[in-house]
């Protein structure tokens, strides 16, 4: 019994201490700051649309024509890089005159390869591309390319159909640059050159708030997941059993 209680005795001090021992030593001997990752080069497109967003029906697009592998390809190229301008879901349903309905497979893949410059670039490299404009994009030049300009920090975005802006950026990391914009971009190239001028400036009277840049409503529902909580969960998990142990280790002492 002497014995039982002897090493229940050591078991719980044991257990009471070992984390705080482990606490006390492990940060003067390990480097204070976690490893200093470098930047992962890959970035998998599909994963990082999924939960930023909402941008379900831009990367259903982007599935349905292909364009997705043509894009991951550039994007791990690391020379070349990629800049992908992505319209938010609301932009799709808002896209009414003209409508997208009616659009052949190869206009569809046009379409989404016009949001995509085959470089990187990041929001300060605008300035200089405004200087340059009109920069071709992955799905063509000339008909097919973007004005840019750079007012005062906010990159505008004008592709004579639509004008519109980076209203945020998802992502920025030399080689892959993925900005929201909160208009589908139209080619000349697909719905012509005859652009009706209100086209741009007259949005459905129905649908003012579409076009608010900050459109919080739109950015409150990510569908993205917790997954950074689960692992604090186990965490706390771990420390709780050894709080229970200990415990009853203290009861049986006293019994
Ligand atoms: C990218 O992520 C998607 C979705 O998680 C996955 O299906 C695909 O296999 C990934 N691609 C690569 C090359 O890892
Ligand atoms: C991009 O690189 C990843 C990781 O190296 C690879 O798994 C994937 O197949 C590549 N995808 C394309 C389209 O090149
Ligand atoms: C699209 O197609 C529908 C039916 O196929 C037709 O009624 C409509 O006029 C077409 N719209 C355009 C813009 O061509
Ligand atoms: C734009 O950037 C490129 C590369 O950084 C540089 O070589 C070029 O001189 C710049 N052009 C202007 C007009 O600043
Ligand atoms: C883009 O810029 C070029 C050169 O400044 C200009 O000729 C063209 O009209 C512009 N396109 C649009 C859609 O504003
Ligand atoms: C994780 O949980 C904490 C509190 O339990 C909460 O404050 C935090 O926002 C959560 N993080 C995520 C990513 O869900």
């Amino acid at each position: 019994m002497g014995f039982n209680m002897f090493s229940m005795v050591s078991f719980t001090v044991l257990v009471v201490c070992s984390p705080i021992t482990f606490g006390q030593t492990a940060p003067p001997t390990s480097s204070p700051t976690p490893a200093p990752a470098p930047a992962p080069v890959y970035v998998n497109l599909t994963d990082l649309l999924t939960v930023a967003g909402p941008f379900s029906i831009f990367l259903s697009y982007l599935e349905k024509t292909g364009v997705i592998d043509t894009f991951q390809n550039q994007a791990n190229n690391t020379e070349e890089g990629i800049t992908i301008f992505v319209p938010k879901n609301s932009a799709f349903s808002s896209q009414k005159n003209p409508s997208l309905a009616n659009l052949t497979s190869d206009q569809l893949k046009q379409l989404c390869l016009f949001h995509a410059l085959p470089h990187y670039y990041s929001l300060a490299d605008f300035k200089n591309l405004s200087l340059v404009s009109p920069v071709g994009t992955f799905a063509g030049n000339t008909l097919y390319a973007l004005n840019f300009t750079d007012d005062s920090g906010t990159v505008k975005i004008n592709s004579g159909w639509t004008k519109t802006e980076v209203s945020s950026s998802v992502h920025s990391t030399d080689p892959v640059a993925v900005y929201q914009v909160n208009k589908v971009l139209l080619p000349e190239a697909i719905f012509g050159t005859d652009i009706p001028p209100t086209a741009a400036p007259a949005p459905a009277p129905d649908a003012p708030a579409a076009d608010s840049p900050a459109a919080p409503s739109d950015k409150g529902t990510t569908p993205s997941g917790k997954p950074s909580n689960s692992s604090f969960k186990s965490a706390s998990w771990d420390v709780m059993t050894q709080l229970i142990l200990a415990i009853s280790g203290l009861i049986m002492l006293f019994l």
